[in-house]
């Protein structure tokens, strides 16, 4: 079966990346944010279920390249649906346009056009408020594509795992969005998974927020306690924060296999007067998992050569004086 995809966030080429790693395979981009692939729905309701910046899936209808004429005379468009909705009784039609490029194309008249040619051709009813099926028109640069909603994301669930949504956070606490996706760079996710400088425990909740169990090791035992008392404020109940130093774990070492992790990097961050940098290439080279998800400041150098090879990186200006490196490493064999 073919689907359309359409992501919406500000990191779109790392939701491209969590998209085809869950899905297993390359998605055909038409743009940045729209692409299409043929996979079968059991994937796709994963894909919905776990990608952060997965905003709509479309089960595919047709891909008209736009002219000139169109955009006169919508009546023009060489229209005829392909595909026909699960629920037979009412339909809508909704236009999407990127904010940024807009349209030329006004959406009422596509809309009315669409919504009259399949209405006439099966049968359905039209209904704006309640539609049982909704049939979505995207505009990607001089393309439409177009096809029934399969699953639209609520982006709010992922907001109220926000910091600032919890009694204790650190001032530089990563948005969850980003913690989500980077969770998901580790897909297929392992039923353990480990961030050994923990904070107040992000990565560790959208961990249990996936279905994992996350553990996070946490050097000052007063943050380890208000991360604790985080996850118990909204009742996370696969996840703990341990007091401990990430070079030293206190379990056995070889079950953790996947770790996602944001390593103390800030001026106010403790590390016990180590060496930020020096720190984080002794715990590398130590660490006995097969694949790491890391977040640093693109400009303290790491020695991954003899150990791991690099995947994937993406780079994200926060502000000024920072601009993360979001690292993907594997283990050599
Ligand atoms: C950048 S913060 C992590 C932020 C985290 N992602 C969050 O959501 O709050 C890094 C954390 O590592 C801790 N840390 C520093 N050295 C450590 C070590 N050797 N072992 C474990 N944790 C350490 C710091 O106390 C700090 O809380």
């Amino acid at each position: 079966m073919k689907w359309v995809i359409r992501i919406s966030n500000e990191h779109y080429p790392l939701t491209r990346e969590e998209s085809e790693l869950i899905l297993g395979k390359e998605i055909e981009w038409i743009t940045s944010w729209v692409g299409m692939v043929e996979t079968s729905e059991f994937k796709v309701e994963e894909l919905g279920k776990l990608a952060a910046g997965v905003k709509l899936i479309l089960k595919f209808d047709a891909k008209i390249e736009l002219n000139a004429t169109h955009y006169h005379d919508i009546q023009s468009l060489p229209f005829s649906l392909s595909t026909h909705p699960d629920k037979k009784s009412t339909f809508a039609v909704r236009f999407i346009t990127s904010q940024q490029i807009g349209s030329k194309l006004k959406r009422s008249d596509v809309e009315r056009y669409i919504g009259g040619e399949i209405a006439q051709s099966t049968g359905l009813k039209v209904n704006l408020t309640s539609p049982d099926s909704t049939y979505i028109v995207i505009q990607t640069g001089r393309f439409l594509v177009m096809g029934w909603l399969q699953l639209e994301t609520d982006y709010k669930i992922i907001r109220l795992q926000s910091p600032k949504e919890y009694p204790f956070f650190g001032g530089g606490a990563m948005k969850p969005m980003l913690s989500r996706i980077m969770t998901n760079l580790l897909y297929p996710h392992e039923p353990i998974i480990l961030d050994p400088f923990s904070g107040h425990g992000g990565f560790v909740r959208e961990v249990s927020q996936l279905g994992y169990y996350g553990i996070g090791i946490e050097i000052s035992s007063k943050i380890a306690r208000e991360a604790n008392l985080n996850h118990k404020f909204r009742n996370h109940a696969d996840t703990e924060v341990i007091v401990g130093d990430a070079l030293r774990l206190p379990f056995r070492r070889r079950g953790i296999l996947q770790i996602v992790t944001d390593p103390p990097y800030a001026k106010q961050s403790t590390t016990l007067g180590r060496d930020k940098s020096e720190l984080v290439n002794e715990w590398l080279e130590e660490s006995t998992a097969e694949k790491i998800v890391i977040s640093l400041p693109h400009t303290m150098e790491i020695d991954i050569s003899s150990k791991w090879s690099l995947e994937y990186t993406y780079k994200d200006y926060v502000h000024r004086s920072l601009t993360r490196a979001i690292r993907m490493l594997v283990v050599r064999i």
